[in-house]
């Protein structure tokens, strides 16, 4: 039997819809994060659909004069290198503002940017564009802060390769020291900016206005490294998934209720000492039942709950490719962006995500997501940093915990699949 129902494809490109092209542009001595935050932003920005880049001024040096150079060479009295920092700057800046001209949407400008003269030769170019510019500056001078970023980061960097970590770390310090000496916080109240103080501890929001600029307050007010697992599961095999059916709110199958009693121990032996585990489930039956061998009050997110299949709620994919035709043809050719009639498509589940992964962002203590193949597709490309498109196809097998441990600039994967192994007749392509 064919249903008549017709397909529902957005016809936008993804980010479309609010695209208020935008520089962000970095302010910040050295070691203080920039790269860091700037990146942070645009996996941020580019996941929600706002196609954002970096442009490293940093990289750029590298490449075209060499890592190596002394801490002299910054020197405010060494004319010849600040011309040199200062056309690599501009370079970047000209590469950044022709990606954003060819439909680029969000372009971070990651360089100190560290006196007022600079600023401003910045907001020239880009009003000349007709393009706003918000400064994020990272100022800080909590000097254990500022250590563990060298160490972590700027030591590991091409810059001091094969050189005596000492030896680097005191050159790097005089760097900053050059910088330090011409630096100028950003005051002027005209400009749009916000400035970070302190990692977070204060937070200065300056003329911020849109959709945008807005939407970034929440995620730079409480950036952090802490390094804490987040454990990744989807619940335990339903009665659903054991007939192919997707959607619903079923119950636990036995093997789903045997997973439930792996997982709790997986917890307890990979749980750090001394440190509660957050636990969050969707608002749907099969995973606060895979809860609740750890945990009686878990978290309810109704934002986990699975995608919304719609018209097809119930049905296993053979029904729907036989009785939707049109439903199922569309959904192949853009399962990213395909609402099915009268549910969701996954560029859907994304935008409701949002406060997911700003609440992530902040735990400090370790935290496990018992939630569905979709909506942890969607997280977990979010985690990685993969281009929101891939999300249909990223691997979520049931019975398997995937670790992820924020580390400087990304995540480090470990996936444990845990008994009883069962076949996903929902899996999903
Ligand atoms: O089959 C399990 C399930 O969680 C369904 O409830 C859901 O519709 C489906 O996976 C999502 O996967 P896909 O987008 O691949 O259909």
């Amino acid at each position: 039997m064919e249903r008549a129902v017709s397909g529902v494809r957005s016809k936008r490109v993804p980010g479309e819809r609010d695209k208020a092209t935008t520089v962000l542009s970095m302010v910040g001595l050295p070691a203080r994060g920039k790269t860091y935050i700037g990146r942070r932003v645009a996996r941020y920005l580019s996941w929600l659909g706002h196609p954002t880049r970096v442009f490293n001024v940093g990289s750029y040096r590298r490449r075209q004069i060499g890592a190596s150079q002394p801490a002299d060479f910054f020197a405010p009295t060494n004319k010849e290198g600040r011309q040199v920092l200062h056309d690599l700057a501009m370079t970047a800046l000209d590469d950044m503002l022709a990606w954003l001209r060819e439909g680029g949407e969000v372009g971070i400008f990651d360089a100190t940017n560290s006196t007022k003269e600079r600023r401003r030769l910045v907001e020239e170019r880009c009003r000349k564009e007709g393009l706003p510019v918000v400064f994020i500056e990272s100022f800080c001078n909590d000097s254990s802060v500022i250590e563990a970023n060298v160490r972590d980061t700027k030591l590991k960097s091409p810059d001091y390769v094969d050189m005596d970590p000492d030896a680097a770390a005191q050159d790097f310090l005089r760097r900053i020291a050059h910088y330090e000496s011409m630096y100028e916080t950003l005051d002027d109240p005209n400009q749009s900016y916000i400035k970070i103080i302190d990692v977070g501890r204060q937070v200065i929001l300056n003329r911020i206005h849109g959709y945008l600029p807005a939407r970034l307050a929440p995620l730079l007010i409480d950036l952090h490294v802490s390094p804490r697992p987040i454990w990744l599961t989807r619940h335990g095999q339903s009665d659903y998934n054991r007939h192919g059916r997707i959607g619903g709110d079923p119950e636990l199958s036995p093997a789903g209720e045997e997973y439930a009693k792996h997982l709790a121990e997986f917890v307890r032996k990979n749980a750090p000492r001394d440190q509660e585990v957050a636990v969050w489930t969707s608002t749907l039956r099969r995973t606060i039942s895979t809860a609740t061998k750890i945990t009686r009050s878990p978290r309810t997110w109704r934002a986990l709950d699975e995608i919304d299949a719609g018209v097809c709620d119930g049905m296993t994919y053979d029904q729907v490719r036989i009785e939707m035709p049109d439903v199922w043809a569309a959904r192949s050719a853009d399962k990213f962006r395909y609402r099915y009639p009268r549910g969701e498509s996954y560029e859907d589940v994304i935008q409701r995500l949002d406060p997911v992964i700003i609440q992530l962002e902040r735990q400090r203590s370790p935290t496990l997501v018992i939630a569905h193949q979709a909506v942890l597709r969607a997280i977990y490309a979010y985690l990685m940093d993969r281009p929101p498109s891939e999300c249909p196809s990223i691997s979520v097998p049931l019975h398997t915990v995937i670790q992820l441990t924020p580390t400087a600039y990304g995540c480090e994967e470990k996936r444990f699949a845990l008994p009883p192994n069962v076949e996903d007749q929902g899996a999903g392509g």
